[in-house]
């Protein structure tokens, strides 16, 4: 790691002390301000935040991850109001939250049209995954930026969420820009993830709110299509309607190409004509849904190095080829 890439957070426990939470607050703000990422400190474990709206920031998050997937990301808001101007809330997603926040429940939504939390932070999907942490500087952060920040687990990728600010330093705090420390964690798990898509509540992650709280409130959980898989790692459902075709140099008869470094394809359909991964990160799942709105007979794709966040890419649009269940 660099000097210069020091986080300039302020060390200790900044909760106890106002003048040097606003300072670190400053600093974390304009971090986010400035597409970099921010270690955040909540409840459950700390997380590796980015404005949720600035697709370029998110795909750092899944770079400092390292073996990076494009799981969707939680957004976190500070309040539920807040929430409401991301996600369509029912019924029951309005008494979840009324009796589970400011705390350690995430739900699952129909997303609100906008580009408040960009289709890299949802991986592509039409849901979000919301939460309003309880921890005085998670809240005190995001009062401060005023808009959703997306925070995966801190870690690097296979390795346990880390739950005091060392731990998290220790993973990713080289990728971070600042840093907040607000002790150690007080849950110690991860939240609750439940969806409250078609009608029906159902539990997608157990966590730190029970399933006995839950149905307490809400009645019988339905059970998760998809078990205790990740949704991120599920192949069909993230697929578009068109067939994709990989590693294509040329676009077919009546296919889109999405083009990869310069004079490939039509510019527009080109996921990075630098060649950059973290752009063409950034935009895939955009240029995916959008080739698709066109109704081709199909999507090629470029080919894309492995390097960085390409091995990502590749995972997703082999994926969206059907080649991995
Ligand atoms: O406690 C927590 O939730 C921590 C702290 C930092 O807030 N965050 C966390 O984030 O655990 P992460 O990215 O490690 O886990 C997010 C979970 C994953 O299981 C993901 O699949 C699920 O939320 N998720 C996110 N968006 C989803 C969506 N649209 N549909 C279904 N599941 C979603
Ligand atoms: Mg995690």
């Amino acid at each position: 790691m660099e000097q210069a890439d020091r986080p300039t957070g302020a060390g200790g426990r900044l909760a106890g002390d106002p003048i040097r939470l606003s300072e670190g607050l400053d600093a974390a703000v304009a971090a986010l301000r400035a597409g970099d990422l921010v270690i955040l400190p909540t409840e459950t474990v700390y997380g590796l935040a980015a404005d949720a709206g600035r697709a370029e920031a998110v795909a750092r998050i899944f770079e400092a991850k390292g073996r990076p997937r494009f799981n969707p990301l939680i957004a976190h808001v500070a309040d539920t109001g807040a929430a409401e101007a991301i996600a369509v809330f029912d019924d029951a997603a309005r008494a979840l939250a009324a009796a589970f926040w400011p705390g350690p429940l995430t739900i699952v939504a129909p997303v609100r049209p906008g580009d408040r939390v960009c289709d890299l932070a949802r991986a592509g999907l039409d849901s979000v995954a919301v939460r309003v942490p309880g921890h005085p500087v998670a809240r005190a952060l995001l009062q401060a930026f005023g808009g959703p920040v997306v925070a995966p687990s801190a870690n690097r990728s296979g390795r346990p969420s880390p739950t005091t600010f060392a731990d998290a330093m220790e993973e990713t705090g080289s990728s971070a820009a600042a840093a907040l420390d607000g002790g150690p964690c007080d849950v110690g798990v991860e939240s609750t993830v439940v969806s409250v898509l078609d009608g029906r509540v159902t539990l997608l992650r157990p966590g730190a709110v029970t399933r006995d709280q839950i149905e307490a409130l809400v009645g019988p959980l339905a059970e998760s299509d998809h078990g205790h898989r990740s949704p991120g790692r599920l192949t069909l459902h993230y697929a578009p309607d068109a067939p994709v075709r990989i590693d294509a140099e040329t676009a077919g008869e009546g296919e889109i190409l999405l083009g990869f470094g310069p004079g490939s394809g039509d510019p527009r359909w080109n996921l990075s004509p630098s060649g950059d991964p973290r752009e063409a990160a950034a935009k895939l799942f955009r240029l995916l849904r959008e080739a698709d709105r066109e109704h081709p007979v199909g999507i090629a794709v470029a080919p894309v190095p492995m390097a960085g966040l390409g091995e990502a890419i590749n995972d997703r649009l082999r994926r969206a080829a059907g080649f991995v269940g």
